[in-house]
Protein backbone atom coordinates (compact mmCIF):
# COMPACT_ATOMS: atom_id res chain seq x y z
CA UNK A 1 0.00 0.00 0.00
CA UNK A 2 2.86 2.27 0.51
CA UNK A 3 4.15 2.22 -3.27
CA UNK A 4 0.29 2.99 -4.04
CA UNK A 5 0.74 5.93 -2.12
CA UNK A 6 3.92 6.62 -4.26
CA UNK A 7 2.74 5.95 -7.10
CA UNK A 8 -0.50 8.50 -6.29
CA UNK A 9 0.81 11.06 -4.86
CA UNK A 10 2.70 12.61 -7.73
CA UNK A 11 -0.36 11.89 -9.78
CA UNK A 12 -2.51 14.29 -7.85
CA UNK A 13 -0.45 16.58 -6.99
CA UNK A 14 0.23 17.31 -10.69
CA UNK A 15 -3.45 17.76 -11.52
CA UNK A 16 -4.11 19.74 -8.18
CA UNK A 17 -1.36 22.10 -7.57
CA UNK A 18 -3.14 24.54 -5.34
CA UNK A 19 -3.90 22.13 -3.10
CA UNK A 20 -0.58 20.89 -2.22
CA UNK A 21 -1.20 20.44 1.59
CA UNK A 22 -3.84 18.40 0.80
CA UNK A 23 -1.92 16.17 -1.78
CA UNK A 24 -0.96 13.71 1.51
CA UNK A 25 -4.88 13.52 2.86
CA UNK A 26 -5.94 13.03 -0.95
CA UNK A 27 -3.43 9.92 -1.58
CA UNK A 28 -4.66 8.37 2.03
CA UNK A 29 -8.12 8.34 1.13
CA UNK A 30 -6.75 7.03 -2.62
CA UNK A 31 -5.24 3.70 -0.76
CA UNK A 32 -8.22 3.79 1.39
CA UNK A 33 -10.84 3.28 -1.76
CA UNK A 34 -8.51 0.89 -3.24
CA UNK A 35 -8.29 -0.76 0.09
CA UNK A 36 -12.32 -1.14 0.31
CA UNK A 37 -12.68 -2.73 -3.10
CA UNK A 38 -10.21 -4.85 -2.74
CA UNK A 39 -11.86 -6.52 0.12
CA UNK A 40 -15.18 -6.51 -2.04
CA UNK A 41 -13.98 -8.06 -4.58
CA UNK A 42 -15.33 -11.63 -5.02
CA UNK A 43 -13.31 -14.93 -4.68
CA UNK A 44 -14.66 -16.12 -7.70
CA UNK A 45 -13.64 -12.70 -9.53
CA UNK A 46 -9.89 -13.28 -8.16
CA UNK A 47 -9.54 -16.66 -9.48
CA UNK A 48 -10.77 -15.52 -13.08
CA UNK A 49 -8.54 -12.45 -12.89
CA UNK A 50 -5.67 -15.36 -11.80
CA UNK A 51 -6.60 -17.16 -14.76
CA UNK A 52 -6.51 -14.96 -17.50
CA UNK A 53 -3.45 -14.44 -19.55
CA UNK A 54 -2.42 -10.11 -18.86
CA UNK A 55 -2.69 -9.75 -22.54
CA UNK A 56 -5.90 -11.23 -23.07
CA UNK A 57 -7.42 -8.57 -24.81
CA UNK A 58 -4.75 -9.00 -28.00
CA UNK A 59 -5.48 -12.39 -29.08
CA UNK A 60 -6.13 -13.39 -32.30
CA UNK A 61 -9.35 -15.08 -31.34
CA UNK A 62 -11.03 -11.73 -30.11
CA UNK A 63 -13.53 -11.32 -32.40
CA UNK A 64 -16.25 -8.23 -30.30
CA UNK A 65 -20.20 -7.15 -31.41
CA UNK A 66 -21.90 -4.23 -29.88
CA UNK A 67 -25.29 -4.24 -29.20
CA UNK A 68 -28.10 -3.03 -27.00
CA UNK A 69 -29.70 -4.96 -24.43
CA UNK A 70 -33.32 -4.13 -25.66
CA UNK A 71 -32.96 -3.83 -28.70
CA UNK A 72 -31.40 -7.56 -29.13
CA UNK A 73 -34.65 -9.16 -27.61
CA UNK A 74 -37.37 -7.50 -28.56
CA UNK A 75 -39.58 -9.41 -27.54
CA UNK A 76 -38.71 -10.26 -24.55
CA UNK A 77 -40.68 -8.76 -21.45
CA UNK A 78 -39.46 -5.53 -19.77
CA UNK A 79 -36.95 -6.64 -16.88
CA UNK A 80 -35.50 -9.45 -18.31
CA UNK A 81 -33.54 -8.28 -21.33
CA UNK A 82 -30.25 -9.36 -20.08
CA UNK A 83 -31.49 -12.74 -19.30
CA UNK A 84 -32.91 -13.10 -22.70
CA UNK A 85 -29.29 -11.89 -23.65
CA UNK A 86 -27.85 -14.76 -21.47
CA UNK A 87 -30.33 -17.31 -23.16
CA UNK A 88 -28.82 -15.99 -26.60
CA UNK A 89 -25.07 -17.03 -26.08
CA UNK A 90 -25.11 -19.76 -28.50
CA UNK A 91 -26.06 -16.55 -31.20
CA UNK A 92 -22.42 -15.21 -30.29
CA UNK A 93 -21.15 -18.85 -30.29
CA UNK A 94 -22.45 -19.18 -33.84
CA UNK A 95 -20.97 -16.51 -35.46
CA UNK A 96 -17.67 -16.78 -33.75
CA UNK A 97 -18.08 -13.63 -31.11
CA UNK A 98 -16.22 -14.05 -27.74
CA UNK A 99 -16.04 -10.14 -26.44
CA UNK A 100 -19.82 -8.60 -26.24
CA UNK A 101 -19.88 -4.75 -25.31
CA UNK A 102 -23.23 -4.11 -24.34
CA UNK A 103 -24.59 -0.37 -24.63
CA UNK A 104 -25.20 1.59 -21.21
CA UNK A 105 -27.16 -0.74 -19.01
CA UNK A 106 -27.08 1.21 -15.99
CA UNK A 107 -30.58 3.52 -14.46
CA UNK A 108 -30.55 6.28 -17.01
CA UNK A 109 -32.74 9.11 -18.65
CA UNK A 110 -31.85 9.37 -22.01
CA UNK A 111 -28.95 9.47 -24.66
CA UNK A 112 -29.88 5.91 -25.55
CA UNK A 113 -28.54 5.05 -21.87
CA UNK A 114 -25.38 7.59 -21.82
CA UNK A 115 -27.08 9.93 -19.47
CA UNK A 116 -26.45 8.03 -16.38
CA UNK A 117 -28.51 8.26 -13.38
CA UNK A 118 -27.30 5.88 -10.95
CA UNK A 119 -23.97 4.04 -10.98
CA UNK A 120 -24.80 1.27 -9.09
CA UNK A 121 -28.19 0.23 -10.57
CA UNK A 122 -28.86 -1.64 -13.47
CA UNK A 123 -31.73 -0.33 -15.81
CA UNK A 124 -34.72 -2.10 -14.70
CA UNK A 125 -36.27 -2.10 -17.75
CA UNK A 126 -33.37 -4.45 -18.81
CA UNK A 127 -32.79 -6.63 -15.46
CA UNK A 128 -31.60 -6.64 -12.41
CA UNK A 129 -28.06 -6.17 -11.22
CA UNK A 130 -27.77 -10.23 -10.23
CA UNK A 131 -29.24 -10.83 -13.93
CA UNK A 132 -26.55 -8.79 -15.04
CA UNK A 133 -23.80 -10.95 -12.65
CA UNK A 134 -25.29 -13.91 -13.74
CA UNK A 135 -24.92 -12.98 -17.45
CA UNK A 136 -20.81 -12.07 -17.22
CA UNK A 137 -20.60 -15.25 -15.17
CA UNK A 138 -22.30 -17.71 -17.72
CA UNK A 139 -20.35 -15.71 -20.58
CA UNK A 140 -16.73 -15.67 -18.57
CA UNK A 141 -17.68 -19.72 -18.20
CA UNK A 142 -17.99 -20.27 -22.07
CA UNK A 143 -14.84 -17.77 -22.78
CA UNK A 144 -16.54 -14.61 -23.39
CA UNK A 145 -15.27 -11.05 -22.32
CA UNK A 146 -17.63 -8.28 -21.38
CA UNK A 147 -17.33 -4.77 -21.82
CA UNK A 148 -19.37 -1.70 -20.32
CA UNK A 149 -19.39 1.44 -21.00
CA UNK A 150 -18.09 3.75 -18.25
CA UNK A 151 -19.62 7.34 -18.71
CA UNK A 152 -17.31 9.19 -16.87
CA UNK A 153 -17.53 12.44 -18.62
CA UNK A 154 -20.94 13.46 -17.59
CA UNK A 155 -23.83 12.48 -15.33
CA UNK A 156 -27.86 12.95 -16.14
CA UNK A 157 -29.17 15.98 -14.38
CA UNK A 158 -31.43 13.71 -12.24
CA UNK A 159 -28.44 11.59 -10.90
CA UNK A 160 -28.04 12.54 -7.22
CA UNK A 161 -25.00 14.79 -7.75
CA UNK A 162 -26.73 16.69 -10.18
CA UNK A 163 -30.20 17.17 -8.22
CA UNK A 164 -28.24 18.16 -4.83
CA UNK A 165 -26.62 20.97 -6.66
CA UNK A 166 -29.63 21.82 -8.21
CA UNK A 167 -30.61 22.61 -4.78
CA UNK A 168 -27.61 24.54 -3.93
CA UNK A 169 -26.12 21.44 -1.70
CA UNK A 170 -22.44 23.48 -1.25
CA UNK A 171 -20.89 20.04 -1.15
CA UNK A 172 -22.09 19.06 -4.60
CA UNK A 173 -22.76 22.48 -6.97
CA UNK A 174 -18.56 22.22 -7.12
CA UNK A 175 -19.25 19.07 -8.31
CA UNK A 176 -19.95 20.80 -11.67
CA UNK A 177 -19.15 23.94 -13.42
CA UNK A 178 -21.50 27.38 -13.81
CA UNK A 179 -22.16 30.13 -15.28
CA UNK A 180 -24.10 33.13 -14.80
CA UNK A 181 -24.31 34.06 -18.76
CA UNK A 182 -24.14 30.84 -20.57
CA UNK A 183 -22.04 32.28 -22.78
CA UNK A 184 -20.18 29.51 -25.10
CA UNK A 185 -16.24 29.81 -25.44
CA UNK A 186 -15.28 30.59 -28.40
CA UNK A 187 -12.47 27.82 -29.09
CA UNK A 188 -14.80 25.33 -28.06
CA UNK A 189 -16.51 23.14 -30.60
CA UNK A 190 -20.55 22.31 -30.26
CA UNK A 191 -20.80 18.54 -30.08
CA UNK A 192 -24.34 17.75 -31.35
CA UNK A 193 -24.79 21.50 -32.82
CA UNK A 194 -28.30 19.75 -34.60
CA UNK A 195 -30.09 19.98 -31.21
CA UNK A 196 -27.68 20.72 -28.32
CA UNK A 197 -25.90 23.46 -29.32
CA UNK A 198 -23.48 25.71 -27.34
CA UNK A 199 -21.89 24.86 -24.05
CA UNK A 200 -24.15 25.51 -21.29
CA UNK A 201 -27.61 24.26 -19.75
CA UNK A 202 -30.03 26.66 -18.24
CA UNK A 203 -30.68 25.71 -14.48
CA UNK A 204 -33.56 27.11 -14.21
CA UNK A 205 -33.66 26.45 -10.15
CA UNK A 206 -30.43 28.39 -9.41
CA UNK A 207 -31.02 30.71 -12.75
CA UNK A 208 -27.65 29.59 -13.61
CA UNK A 209 -26.05 27.60 -16.19
CA UNK A 210 -24.06 24.39 -16.20
CA UNK A 211 -21.44 22.84 -18.55
CA UNK A 212 -22.85 20.44 -20.87
CA UNK A 213 -21.09 18.95 -23.62
CA UNK A 214 -23.77 16.66 -24.81
CA UNK A 215 -27.49 16.80 -24.36
CA UNK A 216 -29.04 19.76 -22.64
CA UNK A 217 -32.58 20.33 -21.55
CA UNK A 218 -32.54 24.37 -22.50
CA UNK A 219 -29.22 25.44 -24.36
CA UNK A 220 -28.20 29.33 -24.81
CA UNK A 221 -30.40 30.88 -26.85
CA UNK A 222 -33.70 28.76 -26.56
CA UNK A 223 -36.37 30.36 -24.11
CA UNK A 224 -37.60 26.46 -23.49
CA UNK A 225 -36.63 23.24 -22.38
CA UNK A 226 -36.35 20.84 -25.78
CA UNK A 227 -35.54 17.48 -23.29
CA UNK A 228 -36.55 16.16 -20.18
CA UNK A 229 -33.01 15.47 -19.26
CA UNK A 230 -30.00 16.83 -19.88
CA UNK A 231 -25.79 15.73 -19.35
CA UNK A 232 -23.95 17.77 -17.04
CA UNK A 233 -20.24 17.43 -17.39
CA UNK A 234 -18.56 16.74 -14.09
CA UNK A 235 -16.01 19.04 -13.06
CA UNK A 236 -12.68 16.74 -12.22
CA UNK A 237 -10.81 20.22 -10.62
CA UNK A 238 -12.71 18.86 -7.92
CA UNK A 239 -11.19 16.00 -6.47
CA UNK A 240 -13.87 14.85 -4.75
CA UNK A 241 -15.22 13.99 -8.56
CA UNK A 242 -12.68 12.04 -9.41
CA UNK A 243 -12.54 9.83 -5.92
CA UNK A 244 -16.23 9.90 -6.55
CA UNK A 245 -15.85 8.16 -9.94
CA UNK A 246 -13.58 5.98 -9.29
CA UNK A 247 -15.99 4.70 -5.90
CA UNK A 248 -17.98 4.17 -9.29
CA UNK A 249 -15.56 2.38 -11.85
CA UNK A 250 -14.26 0.38 -9.11
CA UNK A 251 -18.37 -1.55 -8.15
CA UNK A 252 -18.66 -2.07 -11.51
CA UNK A 253 -15.05 -3.13 -11.88
CA UNK A 254 -16.24 -5.65 -9.14
CA UNK A 255 -19.40 -6.87 -10.72
CA UNK A 256 -16.71 -8.46 -13.69
CA UNK A 257 -16.76 -6.03 -16.21
CA UNK A 258 -13.61 -7.22 -18.88
CA UNK A 259 -13.06 -3.97 -21.11
CA UNK A 260 -14.64 -0.36 -19.88
CA UNK A 261 -15.65 1.83 -22.57
CA UNK A 262 -14.07 5.20 -21.83
CA UNK A 263 -16.86 7.51 -23.22
CA UNK A 264 -16.31 10.75 -24.26
CA UNK A 265 -12.67 10.78 -22.75
CA UNK A 266 -11.35 13.67 -24.31
CA UNK A 267 -13.90 16.28 -22.47
CA UNK A 268 -12.76 15.49 -18.93
CA UNK A 269 -10.72 18.74 -17.78
CA UNK A 270 -12.29 22.22 -18.91
CA UNK A 271 -9.68 25.34 -19.34
CA UNK A 272 -11.25 28.81 -20.48
CA UNK A 273 -8.55 29.84 -23.48
CA UNK A 274 -8.50 26.34 -24.69
CA UNK A 275 -10.61 23.85 -26.94
CA UNK A 276 -11.41 21.72 -23.92
CA UNK A 277 -10.30 18.64 -25.79
CA UNK A 278 -7.87 16.13 -24.55
CA UNK A 279 -6.28 18.60 -22.22
CA UNK A 280 -2.69 17.03 -20.38
CA UNK A 281 -5.34 17.29 -17.46
CA UNK A 282 -7.13 14.07 -19.52
CA UNK A 283 -3.95 12.24 -19.48
CA UNK A 284 -2.88 12.61 -15.54
CA UNK A 285 -6.85 11.39 -14.72
CA UNK A 286 -6.48 8.50 -16.96
CA UNK A 287 -3.38 7.40 -15.33
CA UNK A 288 -4.96 7.58 -11.95
CA UNK A 289 -8.35 5.59 -13.63
CA UNK A 290 -5.37 3.14 -14.65
CA UNK A 291 -3.87 2.59 -11.41
CA UNK A 292 -7.37 1.98 -9.70
CA UNK A 293 -8.61 0.15 -11.82
CA UNK A 294 -5.26 -2.36 -11.89
CA UNK A 295 -5.03 -2.35 -8.09
CA UNK A 296 -8.37 -3.85 -8.38
CA UNK A 297 -9.01 -5.69 -11.03
CA UNK A 298 -6.14 -6.34 -12.77
CA UNK A 299 -7.11 -7.61 -16.32
CA UNK A 300 -9.66 -5.50 -16.68
CA UNK A 301 -8.77 -2.95 -19.43
CA UNK A 302 -9.68 0.38 -21.05
CA UNK A 303 -10.86 1.18 -24.41
CA UNK A 304 -10.83 5.00 -25.01
CA UNK A 305 -13.51 6.26 -27.37
CA UNK A 306 -11.31 9.59 -28.52
CA UNK A 307 -12.54 10.35 -32.00
CA UNK A 308 -9.48 12.81 -32.48
CA UNK A 309 -7.17 12.99 -34.96
CA UNK A 310 -4.65 10.21 -35.13
CA UNK A 311 -1.67 11.92 -33.20
CA UNK A 312 -4.15 13.25 -30.11
CA UNK A 313 -5.68 9.46 -30.70
CA UNK A 314 -1.90 8.16 -30.26
CA UNK A 315 -1.49 10.09 -26.50
CA UNK A 316 -3.96 7.70 -25.14
CA UNK A 317 -2.02 5.01 -24.65
CA UNK A 318 0.69 6.97 -22.67
CA UNK A 319 3.75 5.13 -21.79
CA UNK A 320 1.95 2.01 -21.22
CA UNK A 321 0.04 3.62 -18.03
CA UNK A 322 -3.37 5.33 -19.54
CA UNK A 323 -5.73 2.96 -21.82
CA UNK A 324 -4.75 -0.53 -23.53
CA UNK A 325 -7.16 -0.33 -26.64
CA UNK A 326 -8.43 2.44 -28.64
CA UNK A 327 -11.18 2.27 -31.59
CA UNK A 328 -9.02 3.09 -34.75
CA UNK A 329 -11.49 5.96 -35.35
CA UNK A 330 -9.01 7.42 -38.12
CA UNK A 331 -8.72 4.31 -39.99
CA UNK A 332 -12.75 3.78 -40.07
CA UNK A 333 -13.43 6.68 -42.76
CA UNK A 334 -10.86 5.14 -44.48
CA UNK A 335 -12.34 1.80 -44.84
CA UNK A 336 -15.24 3.29 -46.27
CA UNK A 337 -13.60 5.56 -48.96
CA UNK A 338 -11.63 2.68 -50.05
CA UNK A 339 -14.72 0.61 -50.73
CA UNK A 340 -17.10 3.42 -51.86
CA UNK A 341 -14.25 5.61 -53.73
CA UNK A 342 -11.78 2.99 -54.74
CA UNK A 343 -8.54 4.65 -52.53
CA UNK A 344 -6.79 2.72 -50.48
CA UNK A 345 -3.34 4.82 -49.98
CA UNK A 346 -4.63 6.53 -46.78
CA UNK A 347 -5.50 3.05 -44.98
CA UNK A 348 -1.66 1.88 -45.91
CA UNK A 349 -0.70 5.79 -44.81
CA UNK A 350 -2.14 5.38 -41.43
CA UNK A 351 -1.74 1.85 -40.53
CA UNK A 352 1.97 1.99 -41.52
CA UNK A 353 1.98 4.82 -38.50
CA UNK A 354 0.15 3.03 -36.33
CA UNK A 355 3.00 2.28 -33.24
CA UNK A 356 3.44 -1.75 -32.47
CA UNK A 357 2.70 -1.29 -28.68
CA UNK A 358 -0.88 -0.11 -29.19
CA UNK A 359 -3.78 -2.10 -29.77
CA UNK A 360 -7.09 -1.02 -31.63
CA UNK A 361 -10.51 -1.81 -32.05
CA UNK A 362 -11.30 -1.99 -36.03
CA UNK A 363 -14.69 -0.48 -36.40
CA UNK A 364 -16.51 0.62 -39.45
CA UNK A 365 -20.18 0.82 -38.17
CA UNK A 366 -21.18 1.87 -34.32
CA UNK A 367 -24.00 3.18 -32.26
CA UNK A 368 -23.07 6.60 -33.42
CA UNK A 369 -22.79 8.39 -36.69
CA UNK A 370 -20.61 8.07 -39.06
CA UNK A 371 -17.72 10.83 -39.51
CA UNK A 372 -16.18 11.85 -42.32
CA UNK A 373 -14.64 15.32 -41.28
CA UNK A 374 -11.29 13.38 -41.50
CA UNK A 375 -11.62 12.70 -44.83
CA UNK A 376 -10.10 15.18 -47.85
CA UNK A 377 -13.15 17.78 -48.42
CA UNK A 378 -14.15 17.18 -51.85
CA UNK A 379 -14.31 13.29 -51.11
CA UNK A 380 -16.17 13.91 -47.76
CA UNK A 381 -18.50 16.07 -49.61
CA UNK A 382 -19.23 13.61 -52.86
CA UNK A 383 -19.68 10.65 -49.99
CA UNK A 384 -21.57 12.11 -47.98
CA UNK A 385 -23.64 13.46 -51.03
CA UNK A 386 -23.83 9.86 -51.91
CA UNK A 387 -25.02 8.64 -48.84
CA UNK A 388 -27.98 11.10 -48.46
CA UNK A 389 -29.21 9.92 -51.82
CA UNK A 390 -29.53 6.88 -50.12
CA UNK A 391 -31.25 7.55 -47.73
CA UNK A 392 -29.07 7.73 -44.91
CA UNK A 393 -29.40 10.98 -42.35
CA UNK A 394 -27.20 14.16 -41.63
CA UNK A 395 -25.85 14.36 -38.21
CA UNK A 396 -23.54 17.29 -36.32
CA UNK A 397 -24.55 19.46 -39.08
CA UNK A 398 -23.41 23.34 -38.25
CA UNK A 399 -25.59 26.36 -39.24
CA UNK A 400 -23.83 27.79 -42.20
CA UNK A 401 -22.18 24.74 -43.69
CA UNK A 402 -23.09 22.77 -46.79
CA UNK A 403 -22.92 19.40 -45.61
CA UNK A 404 -22.89 17.91 -41.88
CA UNK A 405 -19.90 16.16 -40.22
CA UNK A 406 -21.29 13.00 -40.11
CA UNK A 407 -24.07 10.66 -41.18
CA UNK A 408 -26.10 8.40 -40.13
CA UNK A 409 -27.33 5.19 -41.61
CA UNK A 410 -26.69 1.05 -41.11
CA UNK A 411 -23.80 -0.69 -43.14
CA UNK A 412 -26.76 -2.27 -45.60
CA UNK A 413 -28.14 1.33 -46.24
CA UNK A 414 -24.57 3.12 -46.50
CA UNK A 415 -23.69 0.51 -49.26
CA UNK A 416 -27.57 -0.19 -50.71
CA UNK A 417 -27.15 -3.82 -50.15
CA UNK A 418 -23.87 -4.67 -52.10
CA UNK A 419 -22.87 -7.27 -51.03
CA UNK A 420 -19.56 -7.43 -52.43
CA UNK A 421 -18.72 -3.96 -51.18
CA UNK A 422 -19.76 -4.97 -47.45
CA UNK A 423 -17.70 -8.83 -47.95
CA UNK A 424 -14.76 -6.46 -48.97
CA UNK A 425 -15.56 -4.54 -46.08
CA UNK A 426 -15.22 -7.23 -43.49
CA UNK A 427 -12.19 -9.18 -45.51
CA UNK A 428 -10.38 -6.10 -44.95
CA UNK A 429 -11.63 -5.64 -40.66
CA UNK A 430 -10.41 -9.10 -40.08
CA UNK A 431 -7.48 -8.88 -41.83
CA UNK A 432 -6.09 -5.69 -41.04
CA UNK A 433 -4.97 -6.56 -37.79
CA UNK A 434 -6.21 -6.15 -34.21
CA UNK A 435 -9.20 -6.99 -33.02
CA UNK A 436 -12.33 -6.45 -34.96
CA UNK A 437 -15.69 -4.92 -34.13
CA UNK A 438 -19.20 -5.46 -35.55
CA UNK A 439 -22.31 -3.69 -34.81
CA UNK A 440 -25.56 -5.40 -33.91
CA UNK A 441 -27.46 -6.02 -37.32
CA UNK A 442 -24.40 -5.56 -39.28
CA UNK A 443 -24.65 -9.24 -39.70
CA UNK A 444 -28.27 -9.66 -40.69
CA UNK A 445 -27.87 -6.98 -43.38
CA UNK A 446 -30.30 -4.76 -41.21
CA UNK A 447 -31.75 -1.46 -43.00
CA UNK A 448 -32.47 2.39 -41.59
CA UNK A 449 -35.17 2.55 -39.59
CA UNK A 450 -36.80 5.77 -39.84
CA UNK A 451 -39.61 5.14 -37.31
CA UNK A 452 -37.27 7.30 -34.73
CA UNK A 453 -38.59 10.44 -35.87
CA UNK A 454 -42.39 9.63 -34.76
CA UNK A 455 -40.81 10.35 -31.33
CA UNK A 456 -40.82 13.51 -29.97
CA UNK A 457 -37.76 13.24 -28.08
CA UNK A 458 -35.55 11.58 -30.37
CA UNK A 459 -36.70 12.57 -33.98
CA UNK A 460 -33.71 15.17 -33.94
CA UNK A 461 -31.41 12.67 -33.00
CA UNK A 462 -30.47 10.48 -36.30
CA UNK A 463 -28.25 7.72 -35.03
CA UNK A 464 -31.73 6.29 -33.99
CA UNK A 465 -32.33 5.49 -37.07
CA UNK A 466 -29.69 2.53 -36.99
CA UNK A 467 -30.88 1.55 -33.35
CA UNK A 468 -33.11 -1.15 -34.90
CA UNK A 469 -35.17 -4.03 -33.01
CA UNK A 470 -33.53 -7.54 -34.08
CA UNK A 471 -36.45 -8.98 -33.98
CA UNK A 472 -36.60 -13.25 -33.73
CA UNK A 473 -38.60 -13.14 -36.87
CA UNK A 474 -35.28 -11.54 -38.43
CA UNK A 475 -32.56 -13.22 -36.35
CA UNK A 476 -34.46 -16.82 -37.30
CA UNK A 477 -34.24 -16.03 -41.29
CA UNK A 478 -30.26 -16.21 -40.95
CA UNK A 479 -31.32 -19.78 -40.88
CA UNK A 480 -33.68 -19.38 -44.41
CA UNK A 481 -31.43 -20.58 -47.13
CA UNK A 482 -31.73 -17.74 -49.92
CA UNK A 483 -32.79 -14.94 -47.48
CA UNK A 484 -30.69 -11.77 -47.54
CA UNK A 485 -30.15 -12.59 -44.02
CA UNK A 486 -28.95 -16.00 -44.58
CA UNK A 487 -26.24 -14.54 -47.17
CA UNK A 488 -24.75 -12.01 -45.22
CA UNK A 489 -24.60 -13.71 -41.66
CA UNK A 490 -23.46 -16.78 -43.69
CA UNK A 491 -20.66 -14.68 -45.13
CA UNK A 492 -19.47 -13.14 -42.36
CA UNK A 493 -19.50 -15.98 -40.09
CA UNK A 494 -17.31 -18.24 -42.67
CA UNK A 495 -15.00 -14.86 -43.25
CA UNK A 496 -14.25 -14.77 -39.14
CA UNK A 497 -13.73 -18.53 -39.28
CA UNK A 498 -11.13 -17.83 -42.05
CA UNK A 499 -9.72 -15.02 -39.52
CA UNK A 500 -10.00 -17.73 -36.61
CA UNK A 501 -7.66 -20.43 -38.80
CA UNK A 502 -4.83 -17.50 -39.43
CA UNK A 503 -3.35 -16.08 -36.13
CA UNK A 504 -1.31 -14.50 -37.81
CA UNK A 505 -3.93 -12.19 -39.08
CA UNK A 506 -4.18 -10.26 -35.59
CA UNK A 507 -0.68 -8.09 -36.48
CA UNK A 508 0.31 -5.28 -37.82
CA UNK A 509 0.23 -5.51 -42.13
CA UNK A 510 3.22 -4.83 -43.87
CA UNK A 511 2.24 -3.33 -47.04
CA UNK A 512 3.93 -3.55 -50.53
CA UNK A 513 3.95 -1.46 -53.77
CA UNK A 514 0.84 -2.95 -55.98
CA UNK A 515 1.29 0.03 -58.29
CA UNK A 516 -2.32 0.36 -58.57
CA UNK A 517 -4.44 3.24 -56.62
CA UNK A 518 -7.53 0.85 -55.71
CA UNK A 519 -5.29 -2.17 -55.14
CA UNK A 520 -4.00 -3.08 -51.33
CA UNK A 521 -1.35 -4.95 -51.07
CA UNK A 522 0.10 -6.54 -47.78
CA UNK A 523 1.20 -9.49 -45.95
CA UNK A 524 1.17 -11.21 -42.44
CA UNK A 525 3.69 -13.30 -41.15
CA UNK A 526 3.83 -15.17 -38.09
CA UNK A 527 6.12 -18.68 -37.33
CA UNK A 528 3.49 -20.67 -38.52
CA UNK A 529 2.42 -19.04 -41.89
CA UNK A 530 3.01 -15.96 -43.90
CA UNK A 531 -0.16 -14.97 -45.84
CA UNK A 532 0.17 -12.35 -48.70
CA UNK A 533 -3.40 -10.20 -49.33
CA UNK A 534 -4.22 -7.98 -52.21
CA UNK A 535 -7.70 -6.08 -51.98
CA UNK A 536 -9.13 -4.45 -55.19
CA UNK A 537 -11.18 -1.67 -53.86
CA UNK A 538 -12.77 -0.49 -57.11
CA UNK A 539 -15.43 -1.82 -59.17
CA UNK A 540 -13.80 -2.61 -61.90
CA UNK A 541 -11.01 -5.53 -62.63
CA UNK A 542 -7.26 -4.58 -62.16
CA UNK A 543 -4.24 -6.31 -62.96
CA UNK A 544 -1.44 -5.83 -60.63
CA UNK A 545 2.04 -6.65 -60.80
CA UNK A 546 3.33 -8.18 -58.00
CA UNK A 547 6.88 -10.49 -57.69
CA UNK A 548 5.62 -12.94 -55.86
CA UNK A 549 2.42 -13.41 -57.24
CA UNK A 550 2.75 -12.83 -61.05
CA UNK A 551 0.27 -10.46 -62.51
CA UNK A 552 -2.73 -11.40 -61.24
CA UNK A 553 -6.35 -9.78 -62.19
CA UNK A 554 -8.85 -9.22 -59.47
CA UNK A 555 -12.41 -8.92 -60.01
CA UNK A 556 -13.78 -5.65 -58.93
CA UNK A 557 -14.03 -5.64 -54.68
CA UNK A 558 -12.24 -9.26 -55.11
CA UNK A 559 -9.96 -9.97 -52.26
CA UNK A 560 -7.42 -12.50 -52.98
CA UNK A 561 -5.13 -14.32 -49.82
CA UNK A 562 -2.66 -16.50 -50.47
C1 LIG B 1 -20.31 9.02 -26.82
C2 LIG B 1 -21.36 7.98 -27.18
C3 LIG B 1 -22.58 8.66 -27.69
C4 LIG B 1 -23.11 9.58 -26.61
C5 LIG B 1 -22.04 10.55 -26.12
C6 LIG B 1 -22.44 11.19 -24.83
O1 LIG B 1 -19.86 9.70 -27.93
O2 LIG B 1 -20.84 7.07 -28.10
O3 LIG B 1 -23.57 7.74 -28.07
O4 LIG B 1 -24.20 10.30 -27.09
O5 LIG B 1 -20.81 9.90 -25.86
O6 LIG B 1 -22.40 10.27 -23.79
Amino acid sequence: MEELQNQIRPLLAKLYPESDNRIEALSHQFVHLIDEHQAKRSEALKAFDKDTPANWFKSSETIAYILYADLFSPEAPQGQKLEALRKQIHYFNDLGINLIHILPLLKSSGDAGFAVDDYETVDEKLGTNQALQTLISECHQQGIHIALDFVLNHVSDKQTWAVAAKHNDPHYYPFFMWSHSGEPWEKVPDIFPDFAPGHWDYVEPLDQWVWSTFYKRRPFGYTTDQFDFAQWDLNYQNPDVLFGMINNLLTLANWGIDVFRLDAVPFLWKQPGTSCISLPQVHTLLKIFRLSLQSVAPKAVFLAEANEQFEKLLEYFGQGDQVQIAYHFTLMPYLWQAVTAGKVKDIQTVLTNTPDHTHWWILSESHDELSLEMLDKPIAKTLTESFLNNGCQPFRQIKGESFPRGISGTTFSLLQGDLRKIKLLWQLKLSLGWTPLFYMGEELGVENDLNYQKDPIRCQDSRFVKRVPLTEDRKNRRHQKGSKEYQWYHTLKDLISWRKQHPCLVKKPDFFETGNSAVLGFTKQDAQEQIIILANCSDLSQTVNVPTLGTPTLEAFEFLSR
